[in-house]
């Protein structure tokens, strides 16, 4: 990348323009995108919605495919983001995923395209959101248990899961990873289970701590099963060693499952909060800068996007929105406020 130590946010032409960087007050830069296309989902987990699901976003509201293709542009041509992350709620569940993917993949070639999914329909979708551009899939599952899987997401579609699992697998789009959330008295005594079953299939399981994210504001701390709990009941199953790779600004801790090459992830993000390395950013559906899973504010890209803004505008837009980032999430501070939107219009 060429430099001129005088490029600033909001000059315009291709040259300065390719200066830019997301970075914020505390020198974290940002290349890490995560675009929710919609925040409607298949599913109901009960740590993110209520049965009865959420008042979803008005269509009109929605970024349309154009204009997710062109912010995400903006994002890698000019701001140096090299990996994107499609969320939802459920990307899956937005029709033009498969073109959006791939007009990604043709304004950015060399950028690591992903999506966070809970499997339902990807059986179908898997190889050609491969072919597409797509590189990995993460999908969400909490329990390997009928039961208990439909007791957590409040439908009975574990088989839709297993199935998408085995078509991503197939189509190339590994390594296949998957997040679980433990639950204490639902899915805890079920961490060595789960984990014994992703190695089998050669899955790389991370357990997520509970965040304060959900719609219906009935998380506790007491109630959150802490990654040393977790780390706890799968040493009782597997011999566990910590991964001698560093850990960089991925969140999840690894370590080897009884000498490797298995291994597993825990994600620590309440008792052992990774803030300080963040690198990612993330744009909503409806077009709105998050600096933050917990941010309390957000910067309008679409309304300047849809009053005919040029990309430069947007850019420096998107450079100006990473200037307030907070150093952390803060969630142990007295004064913590979960955010207004819920996890599932945020997109992981
Ligand atoms: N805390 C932690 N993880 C969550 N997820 C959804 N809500 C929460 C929460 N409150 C997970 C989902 C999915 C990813 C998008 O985030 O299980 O894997
Ligand atoms: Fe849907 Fe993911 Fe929320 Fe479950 S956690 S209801 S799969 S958005």
């Amino acid at each position: 990348m060429a430099t001129s130590p005088t490029a600033q946010a909001g000059q315009t032409g291709p040259q300065d323009a390719s200066q830019l960087r997301l970075v914020d007050r505390f020198d974290r830069v940002a290349t890490d995108l995560r675009v929710s296309l919609t925040d409607r989902c298949n599913l109901r987990c009960t740590y993110c919605m209520p049965a009865e699901g959420l008042d979803w976003l008005p269509g009109e509201e929605v970024l349309t495919d154009d204009e997710v293709v062109r912010l995400i542009g903006v994002a890698t041509g000019m701001l140096g983001v090299d990996e994107v992350r499609f969320t939802g709620g459920e990307p899956l569940v937005r029709r033009g995923l498969t073109s959006i993917v791939e007009r990604t993949r043709a304004a950015a070639p060399g950028a690591e395209l992903s999506i966070t999914t809970n499997a339902l329909g990807l059986a179908r979708t898997a190889e050609t959101l491969a072919e597409a551009g797509l590189n990995r899939v993460n999908v969400s599952l909490d329990s390997i248990r009928p039961d208990t899987f439909a007791q957590i997401t409040r439908r009975d579609r574990l088989h839709d899961v297993v199935a998408g699992l085995e078509a991503a697998a197939a189509a190339g789009l590994g390594p296949v990873k998957i997040n679980a959330v433990l639950l204490r008295g639902v899915n805890d005594d079920q961490a060595a289970e789960l984990l014994g079953w992703c190695l089998e299939r050669g899955y790389e399981l991370r357990f997520i701590e509970q965040m304060p994210l959900d719609a219906q504001h009935g998380w506790s701390r007491d109630n959150m099963v802490t990654a040393d709990e977790t780390l706890e009941a799968l040493s009782a199953a597997f011999d566990l060693s910590p991964a001698e790779e560093p850990r960089g600004s991925a969140p999840a801790e690894l370590f080897h499952v009884d000498g490797g090459p298995g291994k597993v992830g825990i994600i620590a993000s309440v008792t052992r909060p990774f803030c300080g390395d963040c690198d990612r950013v993330r744009l909503t559906a409806d077009g709105q800068v998050r600096d933050c899973l917990f941010a309390r504010t957000e910067s309008d890209l679409r309304t300047p996007l849809r009053a005919g803004a040029p990309d430069a505008d947007l850019a420096a837009r998107w450079v100006k929105a990473m200037a307030g980032k907070r150093a952390g999430h803060g969630i142990d501070d007295l004064g913590f406020l979960q955010p207004d939107r819920p996890m599932s219009a945020i997109g992981g």
